[in-house]
């Protein structure tokens, strides 16, 4: 498989009125193409730093991030990211909400781009609803058009950031299948952050496990549940629950 990216020795410190929060240290881990991975840790361990340095909208403190080789060092299109929040802006409709990277990369008027996102629209049950405004959607339709737009501009990578936390328990089940399925389709590679354990189990390939803050790899596992099922299906498949068990306790107990 090919090697996407690499997180080479990534550390992070923020500095505030209070001093130096130190966030991540020594953060090392490889992406291939095509694969799901996700990120599982304590609340406030440095997750979605994670994110946003991969992104290219934080400079990590020391060492750095590789795509196809090269590093980053500021937001690329080949890389989509889905904030933890939503972030749909109530004032636009549903397609200009999609449409918004074409308009921050300076291609409003870029046709093809546009075709792909109206595509994107029909192929997943929202044309009728690109007049209608994020308040008029249900939250699992709200997810759809946010992936939908982070997938705008055909990014190779996507990285979600608790996609479904905002979500109840059944709509996050079944809004969690139809991203899986969206991302497979479209054949993207993912990087996954929740504090679900199960979701991660449900979704990925491969789990990193993060330490509480200063955040180190306390375990990066290879998930062997059958890839050819649906989340809903590996949740309920054999395996599933010694998995969450061990995780769980990693978790809970590590030092
Ligand atoms: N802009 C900032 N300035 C100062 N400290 C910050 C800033 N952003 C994050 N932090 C601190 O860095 C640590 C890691 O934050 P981060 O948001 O990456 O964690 P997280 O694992 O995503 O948290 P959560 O589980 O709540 O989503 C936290 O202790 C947080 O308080
Ligand atoms: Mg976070």
């Amino acid at each position: 498989m090919n090697k996407l990216l690499s997180i080479e020795n990534v550390s992070l410190s923020y500095h505030t009125m209070q001093g130096e929060i130190e966030a991540l240290k020594k953060i090392d881990f490889d992406v291939f193409s095509g694969e799901f991975i996700a990120i599982i840790g304590p609340s406030g361990c440095g997750k979605t730093s994670i994110l946003s340095i991969i992104a290219g909208l934080l400079k990590p403190s020391g060492g750095k991030v590789l795509l196809n080789g090269e590093e980053i060092l500021s937001p690329t299109e080949m890389i989509g990211y889905m904030l933890q929040k939503d972030q749909l802006f109530p004032w636009r409709t549903v397609e200009a909400n999609a449409m918004l990277p074409l308009e921050i990369h300076g291609a409003k008027k870029d046709l093809e781009k546009r075709k792909n996102v109206q595509q994107l629209l029909k192929k997943y049950g929202l044309w009728e609803f690109r007049r209608s405004y994020p308040s008029e959607l249900s939250g699992g339709m709200r997810q759809r058009v946010a992936l939908i737009r982070t997938l705008a501009c055909s990014p190779e990578i996507l990285l979600l950031d608790e996609p479904f936390s905002a979500l109840d328990y059944q709509t996050r089940l079944a809004v969690c299948d139809d991203v899986y399925a969206i991302i497979k389709n479209e054949k993207k590679t993912a990087v996954l952050v929740t504090h679900d354990i199960s979701e991660a189990i449900a979704l990925a390939d491969r789990i990193i496990v993060l330490t509480k803050r200063p955040s180190k790899i306390l375990n990066l596992h290879e998930i062997d549940t059958d890839k050819a099922l649906t989340p809903l299906q590996r949740r309920e498949s054999k395996g599933f629950s010694s998995w969450f068990e061990r995780l769980w306790r990693e978790l809970n107990y590590e030092k």
